[in-house]
């Protein structure tokens, strides 16, 4: 496998988790390069779930070795609760997960920030998990940010904490004196984890060139999707990092000639969560239908996600900028009772039809999809194993999705647990 990418070419929610595991068995270290605990990663092994916010989903695996890059934000109260959640589970992370020294912190005021700025926003609100991510992502950029290493030291701890509650005074304004003396403190508290965290810390540069000298294979497990990305995205409804593939290198310092291969996640119909445009989505029955049989439901938040048809604008889009090498699509099973099953091949805006992605916002808001019905299938998929026994029709979907994008298809996923896998 050598070292692999596995991102989402949607919105999110693709069933990265479920792929990432399955692909951990070929793998030595499973890395996570941006994002945070915003991201809801399910693994589904025999009767038992996992949901991953912040820690590889690798972890699962107890002989892998698991790296949260320079380019996560992390909120350390989640990241131990994790940690307990998987020692609950019989899953121990000691002397296998490592976190580098330059990852940003995501602190208490950071939610609290987030949770002003949505309500704030009133109806331009971006529909963000409150995981604090945006927050802490504007300090990195505006040089305020705390870092890992910073917290081995109190007394530059102390001096960043000091200067944050200074700078942000305007925007905490809204609560009152007392409520921000108690975020303060709270925030203080972070402190606290320094000797835990400690022997967790690596620069992950160093690590995982090591590593891939060793001839180690490695993974690289994107959160969120392509258009979350902060460039790539649906801008301004976006998340604040870049799930895209160049943000593998930025996040973990590791150089783009070491990659080898780009798997691009794709659910085998659309969904998004949050506020934003959404050309292919359906508000009518076979939504309802598609949310439903996908039980499509946040696994961070539990809000229900938006569903839509296969968008090949989208997926095409997704494999120019990522210069994705192989495809993985996801729930197939979950369109067996759906005929036909309509595809978006490209968009109509002011009487012109347009098969590039926009990136404007008000162009993508305008756009009408333009459908190609294919056959449904009216058959079962669910857990089969073999292409072989797949129906003719969902083999022809799948072709067709090979065919648009000119991407081959390494495999299709037809249940959520680890077997329901098909190796193509
Ligand atoms: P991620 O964020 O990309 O890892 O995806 P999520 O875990 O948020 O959402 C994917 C959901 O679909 C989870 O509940 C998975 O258990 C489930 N899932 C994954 N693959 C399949 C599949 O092929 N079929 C069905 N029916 N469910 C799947
Ligand atoms: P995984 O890794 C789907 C969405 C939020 C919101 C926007 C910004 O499970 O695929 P944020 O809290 O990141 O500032 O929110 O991004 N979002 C996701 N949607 N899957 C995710 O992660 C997401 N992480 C963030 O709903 O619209
Ligand atoms: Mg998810």
């Amino acid at each position: 496998m050598s070292v692999m990418i596995v991102l989402g070419t949607q919105w999110g929610d693709e069933g990265k988790g479920k792929i990432v595991d399955l692909l951990t068995e070929q793998a030595d270290v499973v890395v996570r390069y941006q994002g945070g605990a915003n991201a809801g990663h399910t693994v589904k092994i025999n009767d038992q779930e996992f949901i991953l916010h912040l820690i590889p989903t690798g972890i699962l695996h107890s002989d892998k070795i698991c790296v949260i890059g320079n380019g996560v934000v992390v909120d350390l109260d989640q990241f131990f609760k994790e940690i307990e959640e998987l020692k609950v589970k019989g899953i121990s992370v000691e002397k296998r997960l490592f976190v580098s020294k330059s990852a940003h912190l995501v602190m208490p005021y950071h939610k609290t920030v987030e949770k002003l700025n949505e309500k704030n926003k009133g109806d331009q609100k971006i529909g963000t998990t409150l995981r604090g991510i945006g927050p802490a992502c504007v300090d990195k950029v505006g040089r305020t940010g705390i870092r890992m290493a910073d917290l081995l030291n109190e007394e530059i701890f102390t001096a960043r904490l000091d200067l944050n509650f200074r700078l942000k005074n305007t925007y905490l304004r809204e609560l009152g004196q007392d409520q921000i003396d108690s975020l303060k403190e709270e925030s203080r508290k972070i402190l606290t984890y320094k000797d835990r965290i400690k022997p967790h810390l690596v620069d992950s540069s160093v690590f995982l060139n090591r590593k891939i000298k060793q001839k180690k294979d490695i993974l690289f497990e994107s959160a969120q999707g392509t258009l979350l990305d902060m460039d790539f995205g649906t801008y301004p409804y976006i998340t604040t990092s870049h799930p895209t593939a160049g943000g593998a290198c930025i996040g973990s310092g590791v150089g783009p000639t070491l990659i080898d291969e780009v798997l691009g996640v794709a659910k085998a119909y659309t969904t998004r969560v949050g506020d934003g445009p959404f050309p292919t989505e359906l508000k009518d029955k076979t939504g309802e239908l598609l949310r439903n049989s996908g039980n499509e439901f946040g696994a961070t938040t539990g809000r229900p996600r938006r569903c839509g048809w296969l968008d090949l604008v989208i997926l095409r889009y997704s494999v120019r900028v990522n210069g994705i090498s192989k495809l993985a699509v996801t729930k197939l099973d979950v369109l067996d009772n759906i005929d036909p099953i309509k595809v978006c091949m490209s968009y109509r805006h002011k009487g012109k039809e347009i098969d590039e992605f926009p990136t404007d916002l008000d162009t993508l808001l305008n756009c009408e999809p333009v459908y190609q019905e294919l056959p449904g299938w009216k058959k079962t998929t669910r857990g089969l194993t073999d292409y072989k026994d797949l129906p003719d029709n969902a083999k022809k979907y799948l072709d067709f999705i090979e065919e648009k994008t000119v991407v081959p298809i390494h495999l299709v996923s037809t249940g959520s647990k680890r077997d329901e896998t098909i190796f193509v």
